[in-house]
């Protein structure tokens, strides 16, 4: 019998007051200072929170950093992000990646200023239909920003709670429970209480999932839940969260095209929807189960002056999170002043370092140039 199973309804009622709070007084103590939180007890500026959020959609704490505080220096407000011009923007995210995301920062800012005075809507409704905001990330900013009691559950909270109840659901059909389980953390509400920790409780949450709860290796002894850990107890913490066994889609084949005119490489940028959306890379064929060389060769860019293509030996294989990709890699070199076809762009290969470069097209460019 676990714990949670042997307690009685009060004692249950007892330990779902008593977590919040030990959450929160860890949080006091061990709380991380990024440059995005103010000092304990200051009010959040709910457009470094967004800015912070949207930074933080797909890239880790330690690269958003510099990122964000640059961004602030250079417009501190969302009515000067607003008034940027988008190159502007899109050469300040340079290097974050998923660019789409710094075309949804920007229509997102015009819209605040145009729609709202240059105030963020304080409820999740109101900042879900703004560009680039989610579920995920309007529950954070009212959670952070505005001290809405609203519980945002990004992978580190979804791995503290599965643990801590052993959530025995894989997921993703776990995640309404454990947006409903991680709800409980937040504390009860008091009549009368407009603003809450609910912002305080979610990071708490999310330092805990990076600092001590980690994937491997848990430091469960430093853990103020640990006292009321359901997987703990039992000794499986690492096995949560539970996760429903990925089914390998077929194996897709295609080529890639890697052209170069001198010391320049030719590109293209992928559409803003779907897989690797916005992101750059070489011209391809299709990508199809079962694909022919032959036919995916006759799917090649034509620029003026191809006289052969070569078909470097071997082939690129990447797996994504839905299928296997194979891609053999053609080779070309067309002349001086060549020009891109439609739709495509001739980037210098010195600085490719600046392209949103998908890992398959580094896979790719640097198999094709034989670097
Ligand atoms: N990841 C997403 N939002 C975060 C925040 N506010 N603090 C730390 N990590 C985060």
């Amino acid at each position: 019998m676990t714990r949670s199973l042997t307690l009685r309804k009060s004692e249950q009622a007892v330990e779902d007051s008593v977590r919040p709070a030990l959450l929160l007084a860890w949080y006091d103590r061990h709380r991380r200072a990024l440059p995005w939180r103010p000092l304990p007890g200051r009010p959040a500026d709910p457009y470094a929170v967004w800015l912070s959020e949207i930074m933080l959609q797909q890239t880790g704490v330690k690269t958003v950093g510099p990122y964000f505080l640059k961004f602030m220096a250079r417009w501190p407000d969302v009515t000067s992000l607003g008034r940027a011009s988008l190159d502007d923007v899109l050469r300040m995210w340079a290097g974050l990646g998923y660019y789409s995301r710094a075309r949804n920062l920007h229509a997102c800012a015009a819209a605040v200023a145009r729609d709202h005075g240059g105030v963020f809507p304080d409820s999740e409704a109101g900042l879900r239909a703004l560009p680039g905001i989610g579920p995920y990330t309007a529950a954070a900013i009212s959670a952070i920003a505005f001290g809405r009691r609203t519980m945002p559950v990004d992978g580190n909270i979804e791995r503290v709670v599965s643990r801590l109840f052993a959530v025995e659901q894989p997921l993703p059909q776990a995640k309404p429970l454990i947006k409903q389980l991680a709800a409980t953390l937040l504390g009860a509400s008091r009549a009368g209480d407009e603003k809450s920790r609910a912002g305080d409780s979610a990071q708490a949450l999310m330092d805990l999932g990076s600092s001590i709860c980690t994937p491997k290796k848990p430091a469960c002894a430093l853990c103020p839940l640990n006292d009321d850990c359901v997987s703990r107890a039992r000794g499986d913490q690492e096995t949560f969260p539970r996760k429903a066994p990925k089914k390998a889609g077929a194996l897709r084949r295609g080529a890639a095209f890697v052209v170069t005119r001198g010391e320049e490489l030719l590109v293209r940028t992928r559409p803003e929807k779907g897989l690797l959306g916005g992101m750059t890379e070489v011209p391809t064929s299709d990508w199809v189960a079962g694909q022919d060389d032959k036919v995916a060769l006759k799917q090649a860019p034509r620029p003026k002056g191809i006289a052969r293509w070569h078909r470097k030996t071997g082939t690129v294989t990447h797996v994504f999170t839905h299928f296997p990709l194979e891609l053999v890699v053609y080779t070309a070199k067309t002349a001086a002043r060549t020009r891109a076809p439609v739709g495509m762009r001739w980037v210098p290969v010195a600085t490719l370092a600046d392209e949103a470069l998908p890992n398959v097209m580094r896979k790719v460019i640097a198999h094709g140039l034989g670097l």
